[in-house]
């Protein structure tokens, strides 16, 4: 027998010793696996390419509903992976002290070296890194700002009311991203990014997110082919990243405001004050790394929180009226007297800030389950305990729409159920912003960014969609944010 023959035999027997390796681990992660009884996709069982495929379709939320529904409290979502609708499954996932899963590695940005209270795992590293940012995001921190806020709020409005006196459509969707990512810019850097003042999305660095958005969701999966060819310094340096205009951005704005010896006390100001006192706990590259998760993590969810709030408004008119009865007579007792609604006024309108935390339980701007590790000994939820290592994730959609945990109409648009009763006992089921250590830490900014634009246009404007039966578009990656439903846009005197 030759070389070529011998290569060849052992080739076709490692070839063929890799298919039975491969087909027993997969036989192995179906039938053998502590959690092979946990009901779900057939492909899910052993494979994480079913879940993989329902990101890029941009469905995963509905089809995890779907799923929960024909299902019950736990749905194998992966060969190991978890997803849990039971009623205590936040209490015994989110608010306790569970590593999390290691798809957040994908957080470190713009790579590996650069990690961030998002990207640690460890819940004790993780509360450690937060200490010094979170507090850039107290209300009081925030309200330091109202008046650039409404500053870049006006701007928007004058957009909208270019469109009013024009009568034509408007893509009101494009406009809203516009103001978010500016006042996320004023908040973080006292410098908007410009998308207003162009009325355009600059350098397509916000259609590049969208993008940026899938690849996130689906290359936590694959960290290190992600390293390997995007996430390293070698790419860093050479800033030819797919998804690099919104990192160049704020990159030069950050650089802009090193430089600014004038800047407010905005965020990078507070977090330039944790460096000088603690300047092993908060480097300037973590600083960076904070700006750019600010602005990735703290645009496109709002812009998808407003959105939601019209879209579900307008297509409740009903609603819209009486949240517009309710601002009128609040003017009447002399509140709501600016151009930009302040924050102090709008937390007087209880009905206003119902429909947004509805709009926000009807379309949570995150769509991805947020996975936990169970721990040593194993996670006990309701009669089920899932073996230790086993990926337990609570999606906040699933938990929004179950009518176990908010009645018959949970997938009804319904602002009245904030007003009953009986909401404290199901508040807790309320998790747009998650829960618990690994919780949104903007989510104040958030929570003072809608309260503000969404009293505003109650207050000035009258809305609808140019064709009222056309249903909007979006794609659940790690964020969704909607499109295509353009409207008219009127003017109240
Ligand atoms: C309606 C708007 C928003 C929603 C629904 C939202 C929701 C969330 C959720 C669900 C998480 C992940 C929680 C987890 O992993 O368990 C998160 C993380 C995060 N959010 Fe938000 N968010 C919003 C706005 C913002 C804003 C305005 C900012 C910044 C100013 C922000 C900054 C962040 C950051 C930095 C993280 C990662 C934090 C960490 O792990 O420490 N978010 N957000």
């Amino acid at each position: 027998m030759g070389f070529l023959d011998t290569f060849h035999v052992s080739w076709s027997s490692l070839t063929a010793l890799g298919v039975v390796g491969l087909l027993s681990l997969l036989v192995w992660r179906r039938y053998f696996s502590a959690i092979s009884d946990v009901p779900g996709p057939f492909a899910a069982s052993f494979t994480r390419l079913w879940h993989m495929q329902r990101i890029l379709k941009g469905d995963q939320n509905l089809e995890l509903i779907r799923l929960h529904e024909r299902h019950g409290h736990f749905v194998r979502m992966s060969y190991d992976e978890v997803s849990v609708s039971h009623p205590d499954a936040i209490k015994k996932t989110l608010l306790a002290p569970l590593r999390k899963g290691n798809w957040y590695k994908i957080h470190a940005l713009p790579d590996y070296r650069f990690q961030s209270p998002m990207s640690t795992t460890d819940p004790k590293k993780k509360v450690e890194k937060s200490k010094y940012i979170a507090a850039a995001y107290t209300v009081s921190s925030i309200l330091r700002s109202e008046e650039h806020i409404d500053r870049t709020f006006e701007s928007f409005l004058h957009w909208l009311d270019i469109y009013a006196a024009d009568k034509k459509p408007m893509d009101l969707n494009k406009f809203i991203s516009y103001a978010t990512f500016d006042v996320i810019g004023e908040i973080v850097f006292s410098k908007q990014f410009g998308f207003l003042e162009q009325g355009k999305d600059i350098g397509n660095a916000i259609g590049n997110s969208l993008a940026l958005n899938a690849y996130v969701a689906v290359a936590g999966y694959f960290r290190w082919i992600n390293i390997a060819l995007l996430a390293n310094p070698l790419v860093t340096w050479l800033s030819i990243m797919p998804m690099g205009h919104l990192f160049d951005l704020t990159k030069a704005v950050l650089t802009d405001r090193e430089k600014n010896p004038n800047a407010r006390y905005d965020a990078i100001q507070y977090w330039f004050k944790q460096n000088e006192r603690h300047p092993d706990k908060l480097t300037i590259r973590e600083i960076g790394t904070q700006a750019l998760a600010a602005v990735g993590a703290g645009s496109d969810t709002v812009a998808g929180g407003i959105q939601s709030f019209i879209y579900h408004m307008i297509r409740h008119p009903d609603t819209w009226r009486r949240a517009q009865a309710e601002v009128e007579e609040a003017v009447k007792n002399g509140l709501c007297k600016d151009r930009v609604v302040s924050y102090a006024d709008a937390q007087q309108l209880p009905f206003v800030q119902a429909c947004v935390k509805e709009a926000l339980r009807m379309f949570g701007p995150v769509p991805m389950g947020l996975p936990r590790i169970a721990p040593k000994g194993g996670l006990t939820i309701g009669d089920r305990t899932l073996p230790e290592g086993t990926i337990v994730s609570v999606n906040p959609w699933v938990i929004h729409y179950s009518k176990e945990l908010w009645g018959e109409d949970a997938d009804e648009f319904n602002p009245n159920r904030w007003l009953e009763g009986d909401i404290a006992a199901k508040e807790k089921y309320w998790i747009p912003f998650g829960a618990g250590y690994g919780s949104c830490p903007g989510q104040n900014v958030a929570k003072i960014e809608l309260a503000k634009i969404t009293s505003t246009l109650v207050k000035d404007y009258n809305i609808r969609q140019v064709d009222e039966k056309q249903e909007w578009k979006w794609k659940a990656y790690f964020t969704v944010v909607p499109h295509s439903w353009p409207v008219f846009i009127e003017k109240r005197t």
